[in-house]
C-alpha cells in the first residue's frame, strides 16, 4: 500500500465512525437544564407508574426549580411530600394487578443498566398484538411495560417498520428520551454536580500539595548530595 492509500483508508474509516457516532449516539448533553427537562418529562409520563424513592422532590430546588414549580409540575401524585421520595401516582397494588408484576423504583436504574441501556430500552418498543399489552421490546423481550410514549415517538413494528408517526419529530422525541435518562442518572448521583465544582479545587490543592513535597525532599536531599560531593554537609557535624 502506499502512503497515500494509507491515508485515504485512515480518512475512511474515522469518517464512518464520526458518521455512526452522529447517527447512534443519543445525545446525554447533561446539565441542570436537561436534568430539570427531564424530571418534568418524568413526571408527566413515568411517574404514573414509577416511584424514584431515593430522590426527594427538594432535591430539584438546589438544580434550580422553585418550589412552587416542583409542586405544580413534579408533585402530581396525591399525598407526595415535599420532603420525601418521589411516588408513584398508581397504587402499587393494582399496578402489580394489571401488570403481574410491580413498576421498579427507578432510583438506581443506571447505576443496574447504564444509561445507553435505558435509552435503547425506551426506543425499543414494538407493536406486537401477541402481548397482553400489545407492545413487546427489542432490548427488554416480553417487558410488561406499555409503550407509553408511542403517542409521541411513534408506533413501530418489529422489523422497524413505522406504522403510526409520533406528535413529536424524531429529533426532538430523541432528545427527549435523553433527557428523561438524564433525569434518572441525575436520581441515581445526586451529588454529581457538587463533585464536579469541588473536583477541580481538590486536585489544585493535591498538585500544590505535591509541589512542596518536592521542594522539602529537594531541601532535605540537597545535604546527602553536598556530603557526596566532599563539601561540608549542613547540620549537626557527623563523627
Ligand atoms: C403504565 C405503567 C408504566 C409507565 C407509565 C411507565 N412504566 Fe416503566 N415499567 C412498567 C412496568 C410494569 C415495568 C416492569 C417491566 C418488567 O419487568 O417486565 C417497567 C419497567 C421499567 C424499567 C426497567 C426495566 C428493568 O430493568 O427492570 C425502566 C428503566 C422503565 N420502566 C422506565 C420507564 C420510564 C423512563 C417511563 C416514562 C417514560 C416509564 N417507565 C413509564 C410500567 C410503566
Amino acid at each position: 500500500m502506499t502512503r497515500k492509500t494509507w491515508v485515504s483508508a485512515t480518512a475512511g474509516i474515522l469518517a464512518w465512525f464520526a458518521a455512526g457516532c452522529a447517527v447512534a449516539a443519543p445525545q446525554f448533553s447533561f446539565s441542570k437544564t436537561t436534568v430539570l427537562a427531564g424530571a418534568r418529562l418524568f413526571a408527566e409520563h413515568c411517574s404514573a407508574c414509577h416511584s424514584v424513592g431515593s430522590l426527594r422532590y427538594n432535591r430539584l430546588a438546589a438544580l434550580g426549580m422553585s418550589k412552587a414549580d416542583i409542586e405544580k409540575e413534579i408533585m402530581l401524585p396525591n399525598g407526595a411530600n415535599y420532603l420525601k421520595g418521589m411516588e408513584p401516582a398508581m397504587d402499587v397494588a393494582d399496578a402489580t394487578k394489571w401488570f403481574g408484576i410491580p413498576p421498579p423504583n427507578l432510583s438506581h436504574m443506571v447505576r443496574a443498566r447504564g444509561q445507553k441501556w435505558i435509552y435503547a430500552y425506551l426506543t425499543s418498543f414494538y407493536w406486537d398484538p401477541a402481548r397482553p399489552s400489545g407492545w413487546n421490546n427489542h432490548v427488554f423481550p416480553n417487558a410488561a411495560m406499555p409503550d407509553i410514549l408511542a403517542p409521541w415517538g411513534g408506533t413501530y413494528a418489529s422489523d422497524g417498520k413505522l406504522l403510526q408517526p409520533g406528535l413529536e419529530s424524531p429529533a426532538v422525541y430523541h432528545q427527549q428520551v435523553a433527557e428523561i435518562v438524564d433525569f434518572l442518572r441525575y436520581a441515581s448521583d445526586p451529588s454529581i454536580f457538587e463533585r464536579h465544582t469541588i473536583g477541580p479545587y481538590v486536585l489544585g490543592a493535591l498538585v500544590l500539595l505535591t509541589l512542596f513535597a518536592y521542594l522539602l525532599k529537594r531541601e532535605y536531599w540537597k545535604d546527602v548530595y553536598n556530603r557526596g560531593n566532599g563539601k561540608q554537609a549542613r547540620g549537626p557535624k557527623q563523627g
